[in-house]
């Protein structure tokens, strides 16, 4: 099923790292953006309510809709493509898993070499002096208040128009330029700076690999493009990776 090029050279790679988007969530049933305005958010544009400009309007308002996401989140479960990323980890000296993704299912599976570049939605941080936490009460004031600085708290995440965790950015971009493998598993490859990432990669002579159903912007720099979905297909690349050499004869 896999190119043998592919899985010999999977076999001897010591530095991978690998970048995830909401694709790699789809089987997990995680709403994306749009999946998530319906019933009484149908009529609210996420554009419109994923922006400092909007928290900034109405707070109370942004505030429900993230606590209305995390509902939905909280009750997803990892799915096999997070499954066998986290097994990846063990097989690579130098491993990173670089995801746009919010819902923190990667780290449920036990992945633990997580650059989360959009921030995580589990968490919440001080809209003045940018302390997190990932536990707060709001049955008395909407968004609660910032214990430190009495500033309001907003989810953990990036907005529109914002800039990403620099420290998450710097990691991501070294780890996609020493990577002699790059794999960019269900993102559409279009939100900068993320999609930048592989191009990076492969620049610096990483093989890059695509894990996705359709093609994307970065399909024609792919040296393997492999179409279906992460949980069939990411399970099955790492069987056929960790087999033994002797069954394969
Ligand atoms: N397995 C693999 N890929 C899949 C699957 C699947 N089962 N199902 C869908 N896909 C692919 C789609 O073909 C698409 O290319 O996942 C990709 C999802 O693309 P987007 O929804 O654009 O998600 P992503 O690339 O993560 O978006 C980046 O944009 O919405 C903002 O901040 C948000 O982090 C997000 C960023």
């Amino acid at each position: 099923m896999f190119p043998s090029e592919l899985l010999s050279f999977l076999r001897t790679a010591e530095r991978v790292a690998v970048l995830t988007g909401a694709g790699v969530s789809a089987e997990s049933g995680v709403p994306t953006f749009r999946d998530a305005q319906t019933g009484l958010w149908a009529s609210y544009d996420p554009a419109q309510l994923a922006t400092p400009d909007a928290f900034r309007r109405n707070p109370a308002l942004v505030w429900d809709w993230y606590a209305y996401r995390r509902a939905l989140i909280a009750a997803a479960r990892p799915n096999p493509a997070h499954y066998a990323l986290a097994e990846m980890e063990a097989l690579f000296p130098d491993f990173s898993l670089i995801t746009q993704n919010i819902d923190a299912l990667h780290r449920a599976a036990g992945s633990r070499a997580i650059i989360e570049l959009h921030g995580n939605i589990r968490r919440v941080k001080c809209a003045e002096c940018g302390k997190t936490a990932s536990a707060w009460d709001d049955s008395r004031e909407k968004p609660p208040r910032c214990e430190h600085c009495g500033g309001l708290l907003r989810p953990d995440v990036v907005w529109f128009g914002e800039s990403l965790p620099p420290d998450a950015l710097q990691r991501a971009m070294e780890a996609a330029e020493r990577a002699q493998v790059f794999f960019s598993i269900g993102t559409s490859a279009v939100v900068e700076p993320a999609a930048s990432l592989p191009r990076m990669a492969r620049r610096k002579g990483a093989l890059l690999v695509e894990i996705n159903p359709e093609a994307t912007p970065i399909t024609p720099l792919a040296d393997y493009a492999l179409r279906g979905k992460a949980g069939e297909i990411l399970p099955a690349l790492l069987e056929a990776m960790t087999r033994r050499q002797s069954l394969r004869k």
